[in-house]
């Protein structure tokens, strides 16, 4: 490894340690990831292409539905795929290219996720809340622009905070406690001042925990208007529907907020477990938990695997 104390971090080497750090449990994380990662490819490509062949599941919902399975299968290869491989290869190693490279796509990518989860939100508040003028409001013109904001901030949000990082100087240490390289363990190594990074990374957690504020809202007028009505079992199915879209949108951005929104001082190797949740786990469960309870989805799937077979 080469030391050098000058601000030429272009082709200097990172270390990544890894989850733990620790031999055995990183050949655990890495049978566990050997797992995750092709379920998540495979269940969001099913979902894809389940929307896509049944014409009763063209309407904004389950176009939401198919760009954030588009986005999740991105996202999981920006990080996963590089463990794998340096685990089989018996490598630690990531080039500063390629460490910025994963910087970039997990704050583009994850960010665009964000978005299209409070796109999905909205679109079940107006459907429920405002019935009638549902087709009006949700025009295909207004998903498309939903879908490219989501995109755009997404970039809008990585570029800076990308370009900041690659002009950190990081003075020989190279260790990242991490399994891939994340922007906060990245700006814990610089040996530069990195007080305006710290700055531009809050407000970036703060444009990537916005759309909670649109989801929290979207769910109170879903639950206002079907609590409205008296019928236990339009409150019952609401409940459960929304609830297990609530469970993932709070374990997402609750661990992504509980992790950037503190001090750099306080971060360990740990803290890595932490990351899995949102880098690996979520894109995983999306499908299954905004599909599978889904009358409508099931049968497309049923359908699809039928066509499958019989080809
Ligand atoms: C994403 O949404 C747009 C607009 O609703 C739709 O036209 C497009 O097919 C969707 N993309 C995927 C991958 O399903």
């Amino acid at each position: 490894m080469s030391m050098k104390e000058d601000n030429q971090s272009s082709n200097m080497d990172f270390i990544l340690l890894g989850v733990s750090g620790h031999q055995e449990q990183e050949d655990f994380f890495f049978i566990l990831f050997l797992l995750i990662y092709p379920i998540t490819l495979i269940g969001n490509l099913v979902i894809i292409l389940a929307i896509h062949s049944d014409i009763r599941l063209h309407n904004p919902m389950y176009f939401f539905l198919a760009n954030l399975s588009f986005v999740d299968i991105f996202f999981s290869s920006v990080t996963l795929p590089k463990m794998l491989a340096n685990h089989i290869l018996g490598t630690k190693v990531i080039s500063f290219g390629g460490c910025l490279t994963q910087m970039y796509f997990m704050i583009a990518l994850g960010n665009t996720d964000s978005y299209i989860l409070a796109a999905m939100a909205y679109d079940r508040a107006v459907a429920i809340s405002r019935p009638l003028h549902y087709t009006t409001i949700m025009n295909p013109w207004c998903c498309a622009l939903l879908v490219v904001r989501s995109w755009v901030v997404g970039n809008a949000n990585a570029l800076p905070q990308t370009l900041l990082t690659a002009k950190l100087s990081f003075c020989g240490h190279q260790e990242v406690a991490n399994f891939y390289c994340d922007m906060a363990f990245l700006l814990k190594l610089s040996c530069t001042d990195i007080y305006f990074n710290l700055k531009m990374m809050y407000v970036g957690v703060g444009v990537f925990s916005m759309p909670l504020l649109c989801i929290i809202i979207s769910y109170v007028r879903v639950f206002s208007t079907v609590l409205r009505v008296p019928s236990t079992k339009g409150v019952l199915k609401a409940f459960s529907t929304c609830g297990s879209h609530l469970t993932v949108v709070s374990l997402y951005y609750g661990t992504v907020m509980g992790m950037y929104f503190r001090p750099l001082t306080s971060y360990s190797l740990k803290d890595a477990l932490i990351t899995v949740m949102y880098m690996a786990v979520t894109p995983m469960l999306n499908p299954f938990i905004y599909s599978l309870r889904n009358r409508d989805m099931k049968a497309a799937l049923g359908k699809l695997f039928h066509r499958g077979i019989s080809s």
